[in-house]
C-alpha cells in the first residue's frame, strides 16, 4: 500500500473538513472531478436543453451504459439505468407474476423498504413472505447457503437477498445462493445496493435473474444513478410503470441493439420517463475512471485495512462487540458493532452528530442496536479514533444515551 498516496487521493474528494464521515454505506461523497462533470452537463442542459437532450445525450448515454456494463461484468443491452435501487427493485416487483399460493423467500436482514415492496406483491398476488435467519457471525459462506437452502421448498416462488447486507456489511455468497435456487427452478433477485466498487462484480458469471445496484454509495457517482441487470431469459418480463415515448418501438427494429437514443428499444421502454435530468447517469465513465486510476483492487485493500483497524480499535470498547465476520470472504469495507442492549440508537446518532460531527449509521435492529462503520479509501485511522473517543466521552460523562 506504500505506493499509493491515499492522503493525496483524499484531497481530490469533496469532503466537508468539519465532518468525520464514516457512512459511505448510506451515501458516498463525490470526487471533485465527478461533481465538475455533472455540473458541466447540467450547465449544458440549462443553457440549451433541446440541443443537449437531442444531440449530446445519445452518445454520452451509450458510453455511460458501456462503461457501467464493463465495470459490473454485464452487457450494455442487459443494463437498464435507473434512479436508484428502490426503483429497480420496484420495477421487477411490479412486473413479476408469481404462482399462488407460495412464498417469497428472503433473509431476515433485508432493507426494510425492499421487504415492504415484496410484502405488497405477496399480498396482492396471494403469496406470503418467508424469512430465513442469517447465521450470527458465520465462519464460512456455506453456513449462509445452508440456511437459505433449508428454507427453500416447493412453495418458494422467488429468492430475494442483499449481496451486501445493509445493517452489518456481511457479504453474501451470491453465486452459490443463485446456483442453489436455479437447481430448484426458483428465480432470484439480488439487491446489490452496496456492491458496486465494494466488491468486484462479474454479473455474467452470476446466475441470477435480476440484479439491482446503486452508483451513489461506494462507486462515488452522483445521487440519481442506479441500474438493473436483466438476466438471460428475463428480457420479456419487465413492464415499466410509466408509458412514455419509447412505448412503441419503431417497427422492425431489433429490440436489443443500440438505437439512436443511446439505449436499445427494450431498455428505452424501461428508462424513458418523459423529459427529465439524466445527467448523473452520464457521469458513470468519470466515476468509474476516477477509482480505476487509483486501482479498484488497491482501493478495496485499503478499505479492508481501515476496516480491520476499526474492528481492532472498537472491539470491546465500551461494550461494543463486532457483528460482522472478519473473513475476507464475508466482509469488505464495513464493520458493524452490537451496542449495549439498552442503548437509545436515535439519541446516540444525535449525540455523535451534534457534539462531534460524526456521521455513522446507528440503528435499532430486531437483535439489538448496531453501529456501522464504513471505510472507503479516504477514511483515515484518525477518524476511527475520533469515533472511539466520542463514544468514550459520551459514556464517561454519563451522557451515553440509554433508553
Ligand atoms: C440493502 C439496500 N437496499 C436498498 C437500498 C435503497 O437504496 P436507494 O435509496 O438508493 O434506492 C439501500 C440503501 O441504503 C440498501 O442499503
Amino acid at each position: 500500500m506504500a505506493d499509493t498516496d491515499w492522503a493525496g487521493a483524499r484531497e481530490q474528494m469533496l469532503l466537508d473538513p468539519t465532518v468525520v464521515n464514516l457512512n459511505t454505506g448510506s451515501g458516498g461523497p463525490l470526487p471533485r472531478r465527478v461533481f465538475e462533470r455533472v455540473t458541466a452537463l447540467r450547465s449544458r442542459l440549462a443553457h440549451e436543453p433541446m440541443d443537449f437532450l437531442l444531440r449530446d445525450v445519445p452518445p454520452l448515454l451509450w458510453r455511460a451504459r458501456e462503461s457501467m456494463a464493463a465495470f459490473v461484468g454485464s452487457e450494455p443491452h442487459r443494463l437498464a439505468l435507473t434512479t436508484n435501487v428502490t426503483v429497480a427493485v420496484n420495477l421487477v416487483a411490479s412486473s413479476l407474476r408469481l404462482d399462488a399460493p407460495g412464498e417469497i423467500l428472503m433473509s431476515d436482514h433485508e432493507y426494510a423498504p425492499m421487504r415492504w415492496c415484496w410484502e405488497r406483491v405477496a399480498r396482492e398476488q396471494g403469496l406470503t413472505v418467508r424469512t430465513f435467519r442469517l447465521p450470527e457471525m458465520p465462519g464460512d459462506p456455506q453456513e449462509i447457503v445452508d440456511a437459505a437452502v433449508a428454507a427453500m421448498d416447493s412453495r418458494t416462488r422467488l429468492l430475494f437477498f442483499s449481496h451486501v447486507v445493509s445493517p452489518t456489511g456481511l457479504v453474501m455468497p451470491a453465486a452459490e445462493l443463485c446456483e442453489q435456487a436455479r437447481r430448484r427452478s426458483v428465480p432470484t433477485m439480488i439487491d446489490g445496493a452496496h456492491a458496486p466498487a465494494f466488491t468486484a462484480l462479474d454479473l455474467a458469471a452470476l446466475p441470477c435473474d435480476f440484479y439491482a445496484g446503486s452508483g451513489h454509495k461506494w462507486l462515488l457517482a452522483p445521487t440519481g444513478v442506479g441500474f438493473l441487470h436483466i438476466g438471460a431469459g428475463q428480457e420479456e418480463t419487465l413492464r415499466p410503470s410509466q408509458v412514455s415515448w419509447a412505448h412503441h418501438p419503431p417497427a422492425g427494429s431489433p429490440l436489443d441493439e443500440r438505437d439512436r437514443f443511446g439505449s436499445t428499444p427494450r431498455l428505452r421502454r424501461l428508462e424513458c420517463e418523459g423529459t427529465r435530468d439524466i445527467c448523473p447517469w452520464l457521469t458513470l465513465p468519470e466515476a468509474i475512471g476516477f477509482q480505476a486510476e487509483l486501482g479498484h483492487d488497491r482501493i478495496r485493500s485499503r478499505m479492508r485495512e481501515t476496516t480491520d483497524y476499526a474492528r481492532h480499535r472498537l472491539t470491546g470498547w465500551y461494550g461494543l462487540e463486532p457483528a460482522t465476520p472478519a473473513s475476507p470472504d464475508l466482509s469488505g469495507g464495513m464493520v458493524a458493532f452490537r451496542l449495549p442492549g439498552d442503548t437509545d440508537a436515535d439519541a446516540l446518532r444525535r449525540g455523535l452528530w451534534e457534539r462531534f460531527r460524526i456521521e455513522s449509521a446507528v440503528a435499532e435492529h430486531p437483535d439489538g442496536p448496531l453501529i456501522r462503520v464504513s471505510s472507503h479509501f479516504y477514511t483515515t485511522e484518525a477518524e476511527i479514533d475520533c469515533l472511539a473517543e466520542a463514544l468514550k466521552e459520551l459514556q464517561d460523562r454519563g451522557s451515553t444515551p440509554r433508553k
